[in-house]
């Protein structure tokens, strides 16, 4: 797949601004970009880009009852169909919207809601995994924080693992208080893969809706909805090769489910707003290449995955691989590796391999421009230095291994200068605070 002549053009795309020739020759003034931030986001693929344009050639509103408006309709109807296809589900399940944060965010509320009016209850319960992306975190948060909700956190081990027992121990207890079960098909930061069919079979026979948030598990893992049996699903398009501002949420449609916003009626009420036909048509590409390419690019991925592993434990022995055992496609997402370099800043490292012409992540969040630990690795039990001192790299679609080679030059340096500043800050951050005591 890696040698595939899409490959190519959304490298020419995706890398227009690189400079020089092979990617050996610009390293060292970062002139050549090694990309490895795909979980953050994907290159476009060129069919998802040639179906877009062609869609955009119709000009109705999908809603509009004229034949400019009815072709337009067909557009995204034909789309949800193919993705329906793919997925293994109906389509009238799949309800577009504007990506993975809408989708949790229309998942947990417009859940929490719909049940809670059933139940009956004022403070039903929320479980969800500690490790959520923020998408599902805070609007669970925001739930116990303003609509009374009774939020549990399912807690995990020290690989990412959500706590089955709590779980099954919830649904035996207080069944008929729980809103809504949600936990991640698999982690963007550190890539655990959780056993979402094991969760979604217990939710089911204790009656208690489950989503999940697929937007990692999508093209990495054999996604197949109609065996999985969750009651919601959050998919994105830019995580999978298609583009920016459109993804779905696929939800049963038996189950109820409360609009968050309102409008126009469109996707069976449930989410209003004018159809992106054009979206929609190179989403549908997207989703059914990552679906049809699944087993042949996570075996490419995770030759990638193994490589930069063993490289970085050979040139940085002391790093911390964090996450499950790399390699095992049961529980790992093949396209990631996440690694602690105790004693260096991630955000030092990152700074540095960007200027080495390295594309990577910390993985985590950053408030009001303070660097702040990750919830998910404090989660696991990794302390807090440690945990700053962390990065992610995620592989893709375009990734080769010059971009692991790149990674293993580079990373030796960057740890050097990221451990002697980081050094240097401590020592005047321990002179500050002696000065503050003194005074
Ligand atoms: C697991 C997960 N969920 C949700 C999102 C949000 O998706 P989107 O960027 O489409 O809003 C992301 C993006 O990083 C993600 O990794």
């Amino acid at each position: 797949m890696s040698n595939g002549s899409d490959v190519d053009s959304a490298r020419d795309v995706t890398f227009a601004h690189s400079a020089g020739g092979g990617a050996a020759g610009g390293d060292a003034d970062g002139s050549t970009r090694h990309f490895v931030d795909h979980a953050a986001t994907t290159p476009l693929l060129p069919q998802a880009r040639e179906a877009w344009l062609d869609a955009s050639a119709v000009a109705g509103n999908p809603s509009s009852l004229h034949a400019s408006g009815r072709a337009a309709r067909r557009i995204v109807e034909q789309a949800r169909e193919s993705i329906a296809d793919d997925l293994r589900t109906r389509p009238s399940a799949v309800v577009f919207t504007s990506g993975g944060t809408e989708s949790d965010n229309l998942a947990v509320k417009g859940l929490l809601w719909a049940r809670r009016a059933r139940l009956g209850v004022a403070d039903p319960i929320v479980a969800a995994s500690a490790i959520e992306h923020h998408a599902v975190l805070d609007p669970v948060e925001w739930l116990g924080k303003h609509e009374g909700a009774d939020v549990r956190w399912i807690p995990v081990d020290a690989s990412g693992r959500v706590d089955v027992d709590f779980i099954d121990q919830l649904l035996s207890s207080a069944a008929e208080r729980t809103a809504l079960v949600s936990v991640m098909w698999a982690n963007n930061e550190v890539g655990t893969v959780q056993p979402v069919r094991e969760i979604a079979a217990a939710c089911r026979s204790a009656g208690v809706p489950f989503h999940t948030d697929a937007v990692q598990a999508l093209g990495q893992l054999p996604v197949d909805l109609s065996e999985l049996g969750a009651t919601a699903v959050t998919i994105s398009g830019h995580k999978v090769g298609g583009p920016f501002g459109i993804g779905a949420l696929i939800v049963d449609p038996y189950e109820s489910l409360v609009a968050v916003s309102h409008g126009g009626g469109q996707e069976r009420d449930i989410r209003s707003g004018t159809f992106d036909a054009p979206a929609a048509a190179a989403f549908a590409v997207a989703v059914h290449h990552a679906v049809e390419e699944q087993a042949a690019h996570a075996a490419h991925l995770r030759s990638l995955q193994i490589q930069l592993a063993e490289g970085i434990a050979s040139v940085v022995p002391d790093a911390i691989i964090n996450g499950p055992v790399v390699g095992d496609p049961a529980t790992r997402l093949p396209g990631n590796v996440h690694a602690s370099f105790p004693g260096a800043e991630g955000d030092a490292l990152l700074m540095l391999l960007d200027a080495a012409g390295v594309d990577c992540s910390t993985g985590s969040a950053c408030t009001a421009g303070v660097p702040e630990p990750s919830h998910v690795l404090l989660a696991m039990g990794v302390d807090e230095r440690t945990a700053r001192s962390s990065l992610r790299f995620s592989f893709g679609r375009t990734s080769t291994d010059e971009d692991v080679a790149a990674i293993i030059r580079a990373l030796p340096g960057a740890v050097e200068r990221a451990r002697r500043a980081g050094s240097v800050s401590t020592d005047r951050y321990r002179a500050a605070r002696e000065n503050e005591v003194d005074r």
